[in-house]
């Protein structure tokens, strides 16, 4: 039986002080309530250290991660942060290859090969993302892109390596957009990359593999795409930055 994750992916979003209010409410929502899934925040990595002291103060058990991580592993690299950097600050998860960091920092599947092993090798869980753009899927390349994207980086790995790999499915098309992939077109994708994780893993690892939706998931929408069979979760954006509609989407979940 695979875990739902239900991730807010904040961007580049929230002052600090906006971001603790949201972390604190987040604290308080799961505390005062029975909430049965996974819960993480992605926050900007500034705020991590805090967040963990927060968490790891009031015995909560959401989940920290951050947006991206380097490539290398220390060095002459100015600007970036490496993955044994966000690991010791508290975080246990790692976004790679957001499609907004494959679109506005050229990220290659050979530099996201490199920042999920970082990410492994400091005991971090890879979220990693994949999605096809309005074009392929216009042209019906969708399959074709996403089985690239997977061949070339995270089915590289071992088995053992591979079983810590969370997959996103965010379509770009449906990012920020405010329109979502059906439910049936999720699933659809969804019981593709399922596919595809069986036929390089095997059976077993394939029904283990979470793999969350992203892309305008929203209250109205999310219960809908949280209950078909492949979808395990959400990478929630804009919505994750409002308790109120973060919260509804926890409570479809359950
Ligand atoms: P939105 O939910 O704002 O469409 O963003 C999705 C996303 O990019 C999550 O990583």
């Amino acid at each position: 039986m695979r875990k739902t994750l239900i991730a807010g992916n904040w961007k580049m979003n929230l002052d600090w002080d906006e971001a603790m209010t949201l972390f604190a409410n987040l604290v308080k929502l799961e505390a005062e309530n029975h909430i049965n899934v996974e819960v993480a925040v992605f926050p900007p990595s500034t705020y991590l250290r805090h967040f963990y002291e927060l968490k790891k103060g009031r015995n909560s058990g959401l989940g920290i991660g951050a947006q991206d991580c380097s490539a290398h592993e220390s060095g002459a690299y100015t600007g970036e942060t490496a993955a044994s950097m966000i690991a010791s600050v508290g975080a246990q998860y790692i976004l790679v290859g957001h499609s907004e960091r494959r679109e506005y920092h050229n990220e290659s599947n050979h530099s996201l090969s490199d920042k999920v092993i970082q990410a492994l090798k400091y005991g971090l869980s890879p979220v990693f993302c994949c999605g096809e753009k309005l074009e392929d899927r216009e042209n019906e390349n969708q399959t074709f892109v996403i089985d690239n994207q997977l061949d070339s980086t995270i089915f590289n790995l071992s088995e053992e390596d591979f079983s810590k790999v969370i997959i996103a499915y965010e379509p770009v098309w449906a990012i920020g957009t405010g329109k979502t992939a059906s439910p049936e077109q999720a699933q659809e994708m969804h019981s593709f990359i399922r596919g595809l994780v069986q036929s390089r893993y095997g059976h077993d690892v394939a029904e283990k593999c979470r793999i969350l939706y992203g892309g305008s998931m929203k209250p109205s929408n999310a219960k809908e795409l949280l209950s078909q069979p492949d979808v395990d979760g959400g990478l929630i954006g804009g919505a994750s930055l409002s308790i109120k509609e973060f919260a509804q989407i926890i409570d479809s979940s359950v």
